[in-house]
């Protein structure tokens, strides 16, 4: 079985989806990525995931994001679930899903994905729990979370996580300190050396800390972005 690790590229797949038969990269684009699994078509918690996710979707758009969800359910079981999802969710803007669902029926893309944990159903079908990767437009899997079947994911979490990889790509000298949301201040790395501080941050940084090895310093990131 194969194992994905983050900074390994994702391999290119084909799909079945509930917007058509889909290859991965061509379908990607230039986008980021996020593709979560989830156990079952119709149940309660999956149900508030999708349709939580899809209110959020305008956020991660803006962010050069696209959706992708999956699970090991058949097609026609996905199409009679988007119903639902869409009477479920109140406040959904358009009256559409506007991501794919997978449908991995046998479970050969959640193979090949590495998306299995140890659950199944009642028959002894190995069903997804609830992982979800985050997949840069290279292709390279840059995060990942598994969470329990019993426990829904949080929306605001994956995009905290989004906007920390973005601001950090796009300028390497940077890090983000633990509970970082947009609009706090972001570290500068340590390794960084005075004469390319002064060039990268002109208006200057704040010293946090002054430890042994050196200063904790941190900017803006409005600064930044
Ligand atoms: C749920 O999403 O609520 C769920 C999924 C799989 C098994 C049981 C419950």
């Amino acid at each position: 079985m194969p194992t994905l690790r983050l900074g390994d590229t994702v391999p290119n797949f084909s799909a079945e989806t509930t917007k058509g038969n889909i290859n991965f990269y061509e379908w990607q684009e230039d986008k980021w990525v996020i593709l979560f699994s989830h156990p079952k078509d119709f149940t309660p918690v999956c149900t508030s995931e999708l349709s939580k996710i899809a209110v959020y979707e305008p956020y991660f758009s803006k962010r050069n994001v696209k959706f992708l969800a999956h699970s090991c359910d058949s097609l026609k079981e996905h199409l009679a679930w988007v119903k639902d999802i869409i009477s479920y969710c109140r406040h959904l803007p358009s009256n559409d899903l506007h991501f794919p669902i997978i449908a991995d029926e046998n479970g050969e893309l959640a193979t090949l994905l590495d998306l299995f944990d140890r659950f199944t159903d009642e028959n002894n079908k190995l069903l997804t729990s609830r992982p979800l990767y985050i997949i840069d437009p290279q292709h390279k899997l840059r995060f990942m979370l598994r969470y329990p079947v019993t426990t829904g994911r949080n929306p605001k979490e994956i995009l905290r996580v989004l906007e920390s990889m973005q601001i950090c790509d796009r300028i390497p000298q940077v890090e983000t300190p633990m509970d970082w949301m947009l609009g706090n201040k972001v570290l500068v790395k340590s390794e960084v050396k005075e004469s390319e501080i002064r060039r990268i941050f002109p208006n200057g940084t704040q010293t946090e800390f002054v430890t042994c090895r050196g200063a904790i310093r941190s900017v803006e990131d409005y600064e930044l972005f």
